[in-house]
């Protein structure tokens, strides 16, 4: 059997694979190309892919021995899902392992914009701290507010305990409502729709899949709803956000900050985001601790190794979809 892995990964996950079958592990960001991909995937029996690989109808297409696709994300955007359930391959990603991480790393970026840390910082390291000063980084404080959260799934769920750690109220809008136990446990309101949520909340986090409806979720007319100060946050996929709006709402004081891990055109970030007031950019790091990459490249390659060694498809809990 022959597996291709198109990059190195952190972690056991390429060595379970390689103590089992035929392994060929790629270059890093070799298979970021289609094109290459294409090509290459004839041969394999299942494919572990990376967000940034395009697994696209024709590149499933060019692969008649594919059983599986596993990515290394709990994101699988990158991957036509539909053409994968008409040929019959499953697809596999890696939920559970990097919730607590991707809330943290969305809290962080909270904080961040709230406090001003990184201009803060800016600051000092140019050598411009002259002590303390009763007006220096006025930031804003979580506790009290209201922290909106678009899509309520595991991340959503771990960055609601989160704020309501920090004493904030927590609203929530998702494509289905939770039910009243889950809801009571998370102190969690929900709210019909995303108008309502960018009206009420002083701090928009988004942790919903990138699909059609999510798609510019937040578009100029829903930062032109938000509150004065309210916060944006982002680690779920950067299209969700319209980049351009949100760099006019920024740069025009519509809101009060933005902390984004994920651009639309990625590595490319909008360049009137980069000199955008109060915003923070990362480098698509949500996940990005030792201890949940490890976990998710074992368990991108348990899928593998479940599936092609005949187990049924319950038995693999990180299925995307069942046959
Ligand atoms: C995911 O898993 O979807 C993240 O964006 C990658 O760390």
């Amino acid at each position: 059997m022959r597996i291709l892995v198109t990059e190195p990964l952190p972690g056991k996950g390429i060595d379970l694979l390689s103590s089992r079958y035929d392994t060929t592990v790629g270059e890093r960001g070799e298979f970021d190309d289609e094109e290459h991909l294409k090509n290459e995937i004839g041969s394999y029996d299942a494919l572990l892919s990376c967000l940034s690989n395009p697994v696209t109808a024709d590149v499933l297409r060019s692969a008649p021995q594919l059983r599986i696709v596993s990515n290394y994300a709990v994101g699988y955007n990158n991957i036509d899902i539909e053409t994968a359930r008409e040929l019959g391959i499953l697809v596999a990603n890696t939920p559970d392992v990097l919730t607590e991480a991707t809330a943290d790393c969305a809290f962080a970026l909270l904080l961040s914009v709230a406090r001003r840390l990184r201009e803060a910082e800016d600051h000092l390291r140019a050598g411009k701290f002259d002590g303390w000063h009763p007006f220096g980084f006025l930031g804003t404080e979580l506790h009290g507010k209201k922290a909106g959260i678009l899509g309520m799934g595991r991340i959503g769920r771990a960055f609601a305990r989160r704020a309501r750690g920090f004493g904030m109220t927590v609203l929530y809008h998702n494509r289905n409502r939770l039910d009243t136990k889950t809801e009571t446990s998370l102190q969690a309101q929900y709210v019909e729709s995303i108008d309502q949520l960018a009206e009420q909340s002083d701090v928009l986090s988004l942790h919903c899949p990138l699909n059609d409806e999510t798609r510019h979720a937040v578009n100029s007319e829903r930062l032109g709803r938000m509150k004065p100060d309210a916060i944006v946050i982002n680690t779920s996929r950067g299209p969700v956000i319209d980049e351009s709006a949100l760099a006019d709402a920024l740069h025009q004081k519509q809101i009060g900050g933005a902390g984004l891990d994920v651009f639309e055109e990625e590595p490319r970030v909008h360049p009137s985001l980069a000199d955008a007031p109060n915003c923070v950019l990362l480098p698509h790091i949500g996940s990005a601790t030792g201890q949940t990459r490890a976990r998710m490249s074992a368990l991108a390659a348990s899928s593998i190794i479940s599936h092609l060694e005949g187990k049924p498809d319950h038995a693999i809990p990180s299925l995307v979809f069942h046959r």
